[in-house]
């Protein structure tokens, strides 16, 4: 099994997943549990390819294989590969997935971990593949994570169902943005609010793949606040600007202020994924309905689950 788009996941995956998540992190309460986790996957061996500025997921990674006792290596940087002999990147990776069992990946280019996936199951040694960001395009994993943070928040307020989940930011070209409304999709009712300027609004593509999901878009922000379940922050993606065009986009009337905190619900559940730059006040991270710090703690519980599901040892951990 691949992990390469957040559409591939149906409402049973999500909460095999929450529910795989849950008895993880009981396991991992007791030193009885936590050798128990590290030898689940002792005899497997990852490899992180990660040719994208990363440190918080590649660490998020990097925790959950040691978690599960698997071995890893890395490549960070591919000056020092034989690409630069020339070597295409579909050899490249066909090399380096002879040496493991799975190959997590980050990288600039979208569609590259399917062309990777797709090559991998023509050949005698098919090795799952999972996508840790594929430049703007998707990070399933990260929406993953945000589904289980959203979970784990409304677990014991009547669940994720018929909420209202504000996204703002750069949303055309944040792929957690993306990754994470496919997600929502499958769960019944609930709406969508992506709030930004028009130059940073949600792109076609993904209104086409939203069609059947209640979504709105609009420019103010101040007028949805009040509405939101949750709110989901984001920065600008100003490495995939060609001239700097991002700068001269006013975003500070998107940014979420310390005032705010009188007019959002009282349970309302703030996210964002990191890193911040001054989207959220910093005396914000405070207040009990800020999630961001959990969610980080979440996604390297999440990405131990899919560790488990793509190296087929779940069984073992579900009651
Ligand atoms: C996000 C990413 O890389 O897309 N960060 C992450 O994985 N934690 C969001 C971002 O970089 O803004």
């Amino acid at each position: 099994m691949h992990i390469l788009s957040a559409s591939q996941f149906d409402r049973s995956f999500l909460d095999n997943i929450c529910q795989l998540t849950d008895s993880i992190r009981k396991y991992s309460k007791s030193k009885f549990g936590t050798k128990y986790l590290q030898s689940l996957c002792s005899d497997k061996r990852a490899m992180l390819y990660f040719t994208q500025a990363s440190t918080r997921t590649f660490l998020s990674f990097k925790s959950a294989c040691q978690i599960l006792g698997i071995q890893s290596s890395d490549v960070r940087d591919t000056s020092t590969s034989s690409e630069v002999k020339g070597e295409t990147i579909e050899d490249s990776l066909r090399v380096f997935s002879s040496y493991v069992d799975t190959v997590i990946m980050r990288t600039p280019t979208p569609g590259l971990c399917d062309r990777i996936a797709n090559l991998l199951d023509q050949t005698p040694r098919p090795i799952p593949i999972i996508n840790a960001g594929s430049g703007p395009d998707e990070h399933p994993t990260q929406a993953l994570l945000d589904i289980y943070t959203l979970y784990r928040s409304f677990e014991n307020e009547g669940g994720l169902a018929n909420r209202i989940i504000l996204m703002v930011g750069d949303l055309k070209r944040g792929r957690t943005i993306r990754s994470l409304s496919l997600l929502l999709s499958n769960y019944p009712n609930i709406k969508i609010i992506f709030s930004a300027p028009k130059e940073f609004q949600i792109d076609d593509d993904l209104r086409q793949k939203l069609s059947g999901q209640d979504f709105e878009e609009t420019e103010d922000f101040e007028s949805v606040l009040p509405v939101a379940d949750a709110i989901y922050m984001t920065r600008v993606q100003d490495e995939y600007d060609s001239n700097g065009e991002s700068k001269n986009i006013p975003i500070e009337k998107y940014y979420l202020k310390y005032e705010h905190l009188n007019v959002i619900s009282p349970n309302c559940v703030i996210m964002h994924p990191l890193p911040r730059r001054h989207e959220i006040d910093h005396r914000i991270d405070n207040d009990p309905r800020a999630k961001y710090w959990r969610q980080v703690r979440n996604g390297m519980w999440v990405r131990v689950a899919l560790l488990t599901k793509v190296l087929e040892v779940s069984e073992n951990l579900l009651p």
